[in-house]
């Protein structure tokens, strides 16, 4: 009788993508390393080592939103929203208006919604804005893009365009090989790779013009960028920055 060899069971991950399988670990693994302190496990676990730089951060990005156009009464979209480092700021700014936050992490997005009780979370784990056509002002996400494959962030874009209203923007984050600040995620990159070791999570970098092939395919007009060091509108953000705008 021929034997044939036996199946290794394995825990089905069908239809989670990488992030989704990385994120779900880390924020499990950083709330069993501070059972005492959740708060900072899961701050942590989105890349603020201490709570001070989780709500400096924060500033930062309603400076951004605010320089680029948000304004009270605007519906807004945070994609990849986390424990709530971007709505944790807009309540402290006193920003009013109608927020929703998506992660593809239980913990965190109970987090957001435990601090900003006004502000609608939701869970999904596929590459949609899970908001009908023509429906925001805003789309928003920081350190997102940074962990997917290209045609991941394209899905992202092209969905965001269908809902937003006309004249509604589109602003992120990204890692850029041409931005010397970025190279210690690239040199860390490398690292791993050298050691071959399996990072926490994929740190991509994406290239102005994969964006504006985005921009292009997806129907907004000409994207802005900025390697957002200059300081003069917001404090300086350590990772490029892109404005998309769906032509009104
Ligand atoms: C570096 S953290 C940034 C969190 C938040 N944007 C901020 O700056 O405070 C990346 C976030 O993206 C989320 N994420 C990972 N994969 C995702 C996916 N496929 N769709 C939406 N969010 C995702 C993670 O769970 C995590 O909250």
């Amino acid at each position: 009788m021929i034997r044939l060899p036996r199946l290794r069971r394995r825990r089905t991950t069908v239809g989670q993508s990488h992030s989704v399988r990385d994120y779900q670990a880390l924020v499990r693994a950083k709330l069993k390393s501070l059972p005492d302190n959740p708060a900072l496990a899961l701050a942590q676990a989105i890349g603020a080592p201490t709570m001070e730089d989780f709500m400096s951060i924060g500033d930062g990005h309603v400076a951004v939103l605010r320089h680029r156009g948000l304004l009270d009464g605007m519906t807004v979209y945070d994609l990849g929203c986390g424990c709530g480092r971007t709505a944790q700021a807009l309540v402290r700014h006193g920003w009013q208006g109608h927020y929703t936050g998506a992660d593809v992490v239980q913990e965190l997005i109970d987090e957001l919604a435990r601090q900003c009780p006004g502000y609608d979370v939701l869970l999904n784990v596929t590459p949609r804005i899970v908001a009908p056509d023509a429906s925001l002002d805003m789309v928003f996400h920081w350190s997102v893009f940074t962990h997917f494959y290209p045609g991941e962030s394209y899905l992202y874009t092209a969905d965001a365009f269908r809902a937003l209203k006309p004249g509604g923007k589109m602003i992120f984050s990204f890692l850029e090989l041409e931005d010397v600040e970025h190279d210690r995620v690239w040199n860390a990159n490398l690292d791993h790779l050298r050691a071959a070791n399996r990072a926490e999570h994929l740190d991509a970098f994406l290239h102005r013009d994969w964006i504006r092939r985005f921009v292009r395919d997806a129907g907004f007009a000409e994207p802005r960028f900025t390697d957002g060091q200059d300081g003069r509108d917001h404090p300086p953000f350590w990772q490029s920055l892109a404005v998309l705008e769906k032509p009104a």
